[in-house]
């Protein structure tokens, strides 16, 4: 077998992106691009990959931790010159070695082992792998001679005006023979309109010297589309949008509108689950068999088990195990364990609770801090108070306890099995097995106060 080399190219600072942030760190569908990249070399089962850093070293590193190995290009001079700060850890390699930008965030492993496999069967000292661009500005130019052999690649900036009409373009994907590759990179000079060391060059040099340069040509533009810009950004977003969508709903999930519906890479989802439009589902997601998620309900790193149902709510960081329901208007903050078959109706906010089976919250309730048993029923407007101003404190409730409307339970406190709580009560003290707790001040009637008002009086 050849021995197979990656090169992925990040240390770019992506001035046209106008950020703060690294420009390969910028995401599409939760995933930053050059992680993206990454995962799809992963997949051709790569002997050594490297990845160029420069802007945001530290921040890229940290993004892809070991799974790939880093050459620090400290100034950028071009893509050549990147390239050429692999050779330390590269120079004794043999076989193949793919380059691929941190900044093209579509390319499918595929479509890289489409790549070697052409360029192995052409021989070939490099290959480039390029596309068909509707819109070219911007790209590199694959100039072809009159036998459609690959003469060059000419940049944007150094293009003249018949090149600017070509719409075969460089992808920023090759193939080289590694030790060619670096032997020809010491040749590259920055002699051209950005003063750069241009990577393409190579593939003249290459020819010069008599080797085989080869170019394949993929079918779908969309899927080598580079991202210099916020407005390409999005564009690639909606792309990959696209591609997780469909393959959702080849597994057998509905979603209603695929255009209107927003989940993040590596978002799992059962066969039979329903999406509604409006719908987003970001992070470490994975949702059950059967269940239904209703229109603008957004969902970050939740567990969903099967046959759940979710109505226009804001869900993070929690689980819902299966049978449950919630919604419309609520909200699991982090640490909520929602009980099977549990209820948990309108304008309901959880946040670090536990919430036993076939639990009912219905209405307008906060909890927060607390573990509630099975079958209990929590009234409307029920708020657990967990915070003394400087301190949380937690509150416990027993199965089939029964807690009236409009209560305040003040923890930490515990309320035991099988016990009440009457309507409209503070409780700020534990509550016995099969006791009813009342906390309020007794009603007091004023018999015939209609009379002792005013406009009665001047009718007497
Ligand atoms: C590059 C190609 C162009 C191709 C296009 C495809 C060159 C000279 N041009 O242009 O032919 O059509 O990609 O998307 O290669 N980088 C470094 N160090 C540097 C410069 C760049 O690591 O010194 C990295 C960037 O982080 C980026 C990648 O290389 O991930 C490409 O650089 P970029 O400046 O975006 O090149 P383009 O102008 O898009
Ligand atoms: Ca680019």
């Amino acid at each position: 077998m050849t021995t197979k080399n990656a090169i992925i190219m990040a240390a770019g600072k992506g001035t046209r992106m106008k950020s703060k942030l690294a420009k390969v760190l910028h995401q599409v569908c939760g995933k930053s691009m050059v992680d993206h990249v990454l995962t799809q070399v992963e997949a051709t089962h790569m002997n050594n990959i490297v990845t160029i850093v420069g802007h945001g070293a530290d921040d890229v590193e940290r993004a892809l931790g070991a799974r790939t190995k880093y050459a620090a290009q400290t100034e950028q001079l071009g893509t050549g010159h990147a390239v050429l700060q692999a050779e330390p850890l590269l120079k004794d390699a043999d076989g193949m070695t793919l380059i691929v930008s941190g900044d093209t965030p579509l390319f499918r492993a595929e479509t890289f082992e489409e790549l070697f496999e052409y360029h192995q069967a052409k021989g070939a000292a490099g290959t480039i792998l390029t596309s068909d661009a509707p819109d070219p500005q911007g790209y590199g130019r694959v100039v072809r001679n009159h036998l459609g052999i690959v003469e060059k690649i000419v940049e944007q900036k150094d293009a003249g005006e018949e090149e600017r009409k070509i719409h075969e373009i460089n992808t920023g994907v090759y193939c080289f023979d590694n030790q060619k590759l670096f032997a020809a990179l010491h040749q590259v000079t920055n002699d051209n309109a950005q003063g750069e060391y241009y990577l393409t060059d190579v593939i003249q040099i290459m020819k010069d010297q008599g080797d085989v340069v080869a170019a394949y040509r993929m079918a779908d533009f969309d899927e080598s589309m580079g991202v210099n810009t916020r407005s390409a950004l999005a564009t690639a977003t909606k792309v990959m949008q696209r591609r997780i969508n469909e393959q959702h709903m080849e597994d057998g999930v509905s979603i209603i509108d695929p255009d209107a519906t927003y989940i993040d890479a590596g978002v799992k989802i059962g066969a039979d689950t329903i999406i509604e439009p409006g719908v987003v589902i970001k992070g470490k997601t994975t949702i059950g068999e059967d269940c239904f998620i209703g229109a603008h309900s957004e969902i970050h790193d939740m567990v969903i088990e099967d046959r759940v149902r979710v109505t226009a709510s804001f869900l993070e960081d929690s689980i819902m195990h299966q049978d449950s329901n919630i919604g419309p208007y609520s909200h699991l903050r982090p640490q909520a364990e929602i009980g099977e078959h549990v209820h948990l109706g309108n304008f309901v906010e959880v946040k670090k609770a536990q919430i036993g089976a076939r639990t009912k919250v219905g209405h307008l309730t906060y909890v927060g801090d607390a573990t509630l048993g099975k079958d209990i029923n929590v009234g409307c407007g029920v708020v657990f108070i967990n915070y003394d101003g400087v301190n949380k404190h937690h509150t416990n409730v027993g199965d089939s306890a029964f807690i009236g409307s409009n209560s305040n339970i003040i923890a930490p406190v515990e309320v035991a099995d099988h016990s009440f709580i009457a309507a409209g009560s503070t409780i700020t003290d534990d509550v016995n097995f099969h006791d009813m707790a009342i906390a309020r001040a007794r009603q007091t009637n004023k018999p015939d106060y209609w009379k002792k008002l005013p406009h009665e009086k001047e009718n007497m």
